[in-house]
């Protein structure tokens, strides 16, 4: 079993690289796809850069060329609702892209028209393993529910509320619907677990800055329990 493991940003993927036997490296669309062993595991690791379009690219390299057999996004993500503080985790059940609109045509936001679902559902064994991680780390607040992606750093308080009306989402970033579309297409499995660096409002860019450590803390301890239980 061959696990894909994406992160946006180089500092997303640090901490797991210092861990990792890579064995080989190969570059292709300008990302770096680490081969090797981590904690037990056969893995690719790959910085995809920001944005749907890389993250796109970069899930079907590793599906059509790398054959993995699973997919799982790391990463940093802004909170969405009064509860959830810089640290939290958030395990996407589900994903969908908030900035897809076609409400011209009748659909409702984030709908990809002609497309046979409305979200792109994680898959339940890593949802449950991401969970159970989660649940072995006391001083790590989780929480499971819908993660919404767009082209688009959230910054604004009214964002906010409509990402929260519209789709009860938990948490906003740039990436995961993205990976889950086209590991959808593939029909590969693949879950979605960010911690959160800011909560999308005015100060979201300051504390990115400040949290995203933390943040990336906190997701790399989760990984790395759910892979030692894979
Ligand atoms: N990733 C981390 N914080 C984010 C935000 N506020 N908006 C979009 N992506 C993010």
């Amino acid at each position: 079993m061959i696990i894909g493991i994406i992160a946006a940003m180089s500092e997303e993927l640090a901490l797991l690289l210092e861990d990792m036997d890579v064995t080989s490296k190969e570059d292709k669309a300008k990302m770096t796809f680490h081969k090797g062993n981590l904690w037990g595991k056969e893995v690719i690791a790959v910085v995809c850069g920001v944005g749907k379009v890389n993250a796109a690219v970069c899930a079907q390299i590793l599906a059509s060329e790398y054959k993995v057999d699973k997919v799982i996004n790391v990463g940093v993500a802004g909170g969405i609702g009064k509860d959830i503080y810089p640290g939290d985790v958030v395990i996407a059940n589900n994903l969908v892209e908030h900035d897809m609109d076609t409400t011209a045509f009748g659909d409702p936001h984030g709908q990809i028209p002609r497309l046979d679902t409305f979200d792109f559902k994680c898959d339940e064994e890593l949802v449950t393993l991401a969970e159970e991680a989660c649940n072995e780390t006391s001083d790590i607040k989780s929480f499971k529910g819908r993660i919404v992606t767009g082209d688009q750093f959230v910054a604004s308080i009214d964002k906010i509320q409509w990402l929260s009306s519209e789709f009860e989402a938990f948490a906003c970033e740039m990436e995961g619907g993205s990976i889950a579309h086209t590991c959808y297409l593939n029909n590969i499995p693949f879950v979605v677990i960010r911690s959160i660096s800011d909560n999308a409002n005015n100060g979201a860019h300051m504390d990115f800055e400040k949290f995203t450590p933390i943040g990336v803390r906190n997701s790399t301890t989760i990984l790395e329990k759910m892979l030692k239980k894979m």
